[in-house]
Parts: structure tokens; sequence; C-alpha cells
């Protein structure tokens, strides 16, 4: 039990990746404070945790508003009496995000609002928690698309996520002495609801899986494994650096996609 004793703040924690990493660090014995916009998805991965042994409690609320999501940390660290984790995981992905061209002001500033301003202002409130803990870590999920560009694109998306993934740095060169960690994870293409929209349509995948070494997407559990390590004190070393979990796909040049 890598975790026990440890308090860790998930956001989006009612979702694929959010819910599948609340549900393994509880696992591994930490109780997860479960944040999510969505008191119905939250509850449901509260209840799965408890059901399991484990120790969880929702918070609800939209991490896009300062007050919310202050309102959020403090009452996840009052039923546990404090957070010594942030997972930063809480994200979108609109349907009409595209090309710089294409893509709507209203849609950039949605996707940039739940995707890095979230982070921003998770980082705001939940510091203090973490310090006052002794420092623990931070955990932020960027994606690939940090990393490499494509020609499929969702501009505010990928935009969003370069920001998180050089935030992620930044927080960890500022809080090194003070024994915080800050530790980005850059996912490929995992099967959650996330993604389903465009994986739905037989040919849009077909598509997509020339580019998939392993042919498959990554599993919510998958990540979660990752998540969990990094939350543990055996990740203490580890701290400033970006965690690539996407099954090959940034080390392809050409992919052999005549297997099944
Ligand atoms: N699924 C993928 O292929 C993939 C790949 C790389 C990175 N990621 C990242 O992983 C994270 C989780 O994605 P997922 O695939 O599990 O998505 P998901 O849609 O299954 O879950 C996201 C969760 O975040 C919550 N949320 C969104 N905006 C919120 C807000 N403003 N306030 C509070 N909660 C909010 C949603 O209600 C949902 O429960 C995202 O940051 C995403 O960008 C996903």
């Amino acid at each position: 039990m890598r975790l026990q004793g440890k308090r860790i703040f998930i956001t989006g924690a009612g979702g694929g990746i959010g819910r599948a990493a609340a549900e393994k660090c509880a696992a591994e014995g930490a109780a997860v404070i479960c944040a999510d916009l969505h008191a119905a998805s939250a509850e449901a991965t509260v209840a799965a945790i408890r059901d399991a042994g484990g120790k969880a409690v929702a918070v609800i609320g939209n991490l896009t508003h300062e007050a919310a999501c202050a309102a959020m940390f403090a009452e996840g660290a009052a039923a546990f009496g404090g957070i010594d984790a942030l997972f930063n995981n809480a994200g979108i992905c609109a349907a009409d995000d595209a090309g710089p061209v294409e893509t709507p002001l209203a849609t950039w500033d949605k996707t940039i609002a739940a995707n890095l301003t979230s982070v921003f202002l998770c980082c705001k409130a939940g510091i203090p928690y973490l310090l006052e803990a002794g420092g623990g870590v931070i955990i932020n999920n960027a994606s690939i698309v940090a990393l490499v560009g494509s020609a499929f694109p969702q501009i505010a998306y990928t935009a969003a996520k370069g920001g998180v993934l050089s935030m992620t740095r930044e927080l960890a060169v500022m809080y090194a002495r003070k024994k915080l960690r800050a530790v980005a994870i850059c996912p490929g293409p995992t099967a959650t609801p996330l993604v389903q929209a465009f994986m739905a349509d037989e040919e849009a995948w077909k598509l997509r899986r020339r580019y998939l070494p392993m042919g498959r997407l990554g599993q919510p559990a998958e990540i979660a494994n990752l998540v969990a390590f990094l939350a543990s004190d055996e990740a203490s070393f580890i701290t400033g650096s970006a965690y690539t979990i996407d099954g090959g796909v940034t080390a392809a040049y050409v992919i052999d996609d005549s297997q099944t």
C-alpha cells in the first residue's frame, strides 16, 4: 500500500482517467477527494471506492471559477485533515476545436479555461494545503500534444496542454526546496468518454489506429498506475519532468499497420 496515510485531491475524478486514478490511489491506501463538475459521476467514484473498503469524499463545483475552486479545496481538506497530493486531471476537448482558422474564439476560451486556467486555480487554492502538510506532489495531466504536433489539430487543446507542461516545470523549480514536487504526465489516446466521440466513427477510428504502434487505445487503469507511482514516496527524486505514456505513439516515425 504505497499511498497509506496520504490524502490526494483528484480533479475530474468522475471521468475516465480521474476515476481510475481515484480507485487506484484508494486501493493503495490513500484517502481520495474526488472533485468534479458533475455530482452524480463524482459520487459514483466515491461509492465504488467505499464499496472496495477505501476512503473517499466528493466535492462538487466548477474548477474554472476561483471561488468554487477554493471552496472545493477547503471542503476536501476539512474532510481528511489536509491534502498531501494533487492530481490536476480535469479537462475537456471541444468537438469544434480544430485549426486556428476554423476554431471559434468561444471554443478557444472555454478550452483554455477548462484545461489550463483550472490547473492554475487548483495550484492557487491547493498549494497552501500541500505546503502545510510538508510539501507533497502536484501531478498535472498534460497530453502527448504538449510534446508533438499533429496534422489533425485541436489548436486550443494543444495550446492549453503546452501551458500545463510549462507550468509544471516552473512549479517544480519554484517549490523544490520546499519539498513540493511537480510532475506532468503526457498520455496518448486513452479509452475514456473524452475520446469516445472521435472513436465512435468507424472511419475515424481506422484512420487513428494507423498512428498507434500497439493498434489500441490506452486504458485509464494503465494511466492510473503511473499516477499512483508518481504520487508515492517511491518517486521522491522525480520533479520537473514529463512522463510520456502513449503505447509508443511519440516514438513512431513510420508504423507497420499491415498486421491486425
Ligand atoms: N482520453 C485521452 O485520450 C487523453 C489523452 C491525453 C490526456 N488526457 C487528459 O486526461 C484528462 C482526463 O481526461 P479523460 O479522458 O478522463 O476525460 P473525461 O471526459 O472522461 O473526464 C474528465 C472529467 O473532468 C470533469 N471536468 C471537466 N471540466 C471540469 C471543470 N471545469 N470542473 C470540474 N470538473 C471538470 C468532467 O466532468 C469529467 O468527469 C484531461 O485533462 C485530458 O485532457 C486524456
